[in-house]
């Protein structure tokens, strides 16, 4: 079970709180990842604030089950939503909370272990930790734990308690749904607070385990942004401390932002302020300049991506060069070896093995051959106010500086365009085209002028 039916109030949020996304990823998909490690039987994930917006994010989930909590009256109260979808079921619930998305898949191995072997009526995990404002906290008699206290309903004296209810336990299916009818809402929220059961088995003496992490991350909850900013720094850290022990330079991690699913190969250099965003893949020794931002691309090996380039669905062969200062847009290809320099930007655009474009372009819906050189300031005019046309370079052209390819339009195969061209028909293999207004040179004029001048005053 995982719980993800409260509002998240704290996070003041029109997104449900386990939307919010860590890394790139929805906080609710790392819960999830980590409840399939143990292979459970079912997996059902208690919804209500937003519930469409939750089922929608999570529809591709093979095998999830929803349990609507309407309205949602507390833990306790969101628990027993399961029971329709566990009724006649014997066995281990494990209980995960939606906004606790670092428990680790070893950790929750670990839960199942001391529950099965201590045949606890519930385990609860906990950690120590120096700051456990806002966190339920353990108040044991003898060594036993006793009963769990929220931080509102808590005596001065259970406040200063340092360990805390991670929210995430065991329990034992057989005597779960009728303890949890036992449980009242007469605390400081007027919820049915989960919790109390520990009291409860208690009071019943039936046996309540404990599982005390060391680690004081695993544990974090997320109810604020600032927690959610902080859970997403360790999230970062872990991810580039991964990249760095296969082989990847990062210059300085902290201000590196690699999400979750990214690959970067050995011997490739990341430099500070670089973002690799969704399903993007860095190939080896490629070298990723400062203030670069590539999302779902890739990027073969040994290229180079000079400083502020924003690279988006593309993808760069072997032994390109890009940027400074370029954007390339959804549907590039940039083939092996080509380069692309500052201020350009391609869309929808192949730019084949070889070819150039060095300064200050734009390039849509167009197809380069290899061996191109696409002169300075150089433009496809694509569009006509209504549609998108094509416009095809063949190899080894020449596009003279500052010309516009007034699409749709073919540049044939070694063909060259003059300087300030603006061509508007197809130009056949081999040929020269010059398309502008013949220069006139007036000679003497300025003088003339003058003299004009001179005369008048
Ligand atoms: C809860 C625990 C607290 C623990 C902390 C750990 C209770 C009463 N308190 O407090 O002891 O230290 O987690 O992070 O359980 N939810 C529902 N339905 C509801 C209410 C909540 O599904 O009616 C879900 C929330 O979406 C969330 C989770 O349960 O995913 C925890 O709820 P939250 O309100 O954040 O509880 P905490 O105050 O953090
Ligand atoms: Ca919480």
């Amino acid at each position: 079970m995982i719980l993800a039916a409260g509002q998240g109030t704290r996070m003041k949020s029109r997104l449900p709180k386990v939307l919010h996304r860590i890394a790139g990823r929805p906080m609710v998909e790392y819960v999830l990842r980590t409840a399939r490690s143990v292979n459970p039987d079912t997996v059902t994930l208690v919804v209500g604030h937003q519930a469409d917006m939750v089922r929608n994010q999570l529809a591709a989930q093979p095998g999830l089950k929803f349990a609507v909590q309407e309205p949602q009256l507390g833990t306790a109260h969101a628990l027993q939503q399961a029971e329709p979808v566990l009724a006649g079921k014997t066995g281990t619930l494990v209980m995960l909370s939606g906004d606790v998305p670092l428990l680790s898949a070893s950790t929750l191995g670990r839960l199942l272990t001391t529950h099965t072997a201590a045949h606890a009526a519930a385990t609860v995990v906990t950690a120590m930790v120096e700051r456990p404002y806002g966190y339920g906290r353990i108040v044991r008699s003898a060594s036993q734990l006793a009963r769990i206290v929220e931080e509102r309903d808590a005596s001065p004296a259970e406040r200063a308690i340092k360990e805390i209810n991670s929210g995430i336990y065991a329990f034992d299916l057989a005597p779960l749904w009728d303890a949890l009818r036992g449980i009242a809402s007469k605390n400081a929220q007027g919820e049915f607070y989960l919790t109390d059961l520990v009291a409860i088995y208690h009071r019943k003496k039936l046996p309540v385990e404990t599982l005390v992490l060391e680690s004081v991350y695993e544990t974090r909850g997320i109810n604020s942004r600032s927690e959610l900013a902080e859970v997403s720094k360790i999230v970062r850290q872990t991810k580039n401390e991964e990249l760095m022990a296969a082989g990847v330079t990062i210059i300085d991690p902290a201000t590196t932002y690699i999400e979750q699913d990214v690959l970067v190969g050995a011997d490739t250099v990341i430099h500070p302020g670089v973002i690799l965003e969704g399903q993007t893949r860095i190939g080896s020794a490629c070298e990723i300049h400062a203030n670069v931002r590539i999302v779902d691309s890739e990027v073969a090996d040994r290229v180079t991506v000079n400083n502020f380039c924003l690279i988006v669905g593309t993808r760069v062969a072997d032994g390109a060069s890009v940027g400074p200062f370029a954007h390339l847009r959804p549907d590039t290809v940039v083939g092996e070896g080509a380069r692309i320099g500052n201020f350009v930007e391609l869309k929808k655009t192949t730019l084949g093995p070889g070819s150039k474009a060095n300064h200050l372009s734009y390039l849509g819906d167009a197809t380069i051959g290899a061996h191109v050189n696409v002169g300075a300031g150089t433009i496809t005019c694509n569009y006509d106010g209504e549609r998108k046309h094509q416009t095809v370079i063949e190899d080894g052209a020449f596009i003279g500086s500052d010309s516009q390819l007034i699409a749709p339009v073919k540049v044939g195969k070694g063909a060259y365009v003059g300087a300030g061209s603006s061509i508007t028909e197809d130009v056949p293999p081999g040929s020269l085209a010059i398309a502008r207004g013949r220069q006139t040179n007036v000679e003497g004029w300025v003088d003339r002028k003058k003299t004009v001048k001179t005369a008048k005053t």
